[in-house]
């Protein structure tokens, strides 16, 4: 029987391997995604970049820096969080990710979420939503809502580079953040039930 650590070892070893989209011929190497086995939140982006693609490893450029700063201003400390992307490998150009690359890199993810079971998958922009919650809605209508499909959590954020060329989303950004974070807290039991918030605002106000 295989355990959990060797399903992790074979699955990476068969992303880095992966030959079954054109990607593969363009690529550095491929991005696995890295973080906790056992993460309560996965970040799912669009692609590796030029940095990610150099470096093996997801969000490692100016947007991953963003992404950092946004998650520790929630509170979220990155390496609490495993983060990864739609499809494996970096698109030429930086272009969107096509169809058939998504379709076919999809049973990657789909293993990785069923190692990790996580209780929020965090979809950071456009080809993430549109992929995994499979419609055309716009990202102003997607984000800071959270979706359910078949049994899985999903929450909707801009994809950090959006904020690095568009600095008025900025604090819509971190007000989505801050609602993931509660939502997470919520779901890993962590939140403060309102009847002890209300024990102690008494206690507060008690001379
Ligand atoms: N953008 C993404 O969507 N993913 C990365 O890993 C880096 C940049």
């Amino acid at each position: 029987m295989c355990s959990n650590e060797d399903a992790w070892n074979i699955l990476r070893q068969e992303i880095l391997e992966c030959q079954q989209c054109p990607l593969s011929e363009t690529r550095t190497q491929a991005v696995p995604g890295e973080g906790p086995q056992k993460a309560n939140l996965v970040i799912l982006g669009e692609a590796p970049g030029r940095n990610e693609d150099l470096q093996g490893r997801p969000f490692v450029g100016a947007a991953g820096k963003l992404l950092t700063e946004l998650l520790a201003g929630a509170g979220i400390n990155r390496s609490t969080v495993f983060i990864t992307n739609t499809v494996k490998c970096r698109p030429p150009e930086n272009r969107p990710p096509a169809p058939r690359e998504r379709e076919i890199c999809s049973p990657f993810l789909q293993r990785q979420l069923l190692l990790i079971k996580p209780k929020i998958v965090c979809l950071a922009g456009r080809v993430p939503a549109e992929t995994i919650l499979d419609t055309s809605a716009s990202m102003s209508a997607m984000h800071g809502r959270e979706y359910e499909r078949e049994g899985q959590t999903y929450y909707v954020i801009y994809h950090p580079a959006a904020g690095l060329y568009t600095r008025r989303l900025i604090p819509t950004m971190e007000k989505d953040m801050l609602k993931l974070k509660s939502l997470l807290d919520e779901k890993t039991g962590q939140a403060t039930p309102i009847r002890e918030k209300q024990r102690r605002l008494n206690d507060f106000s008690r001379p």
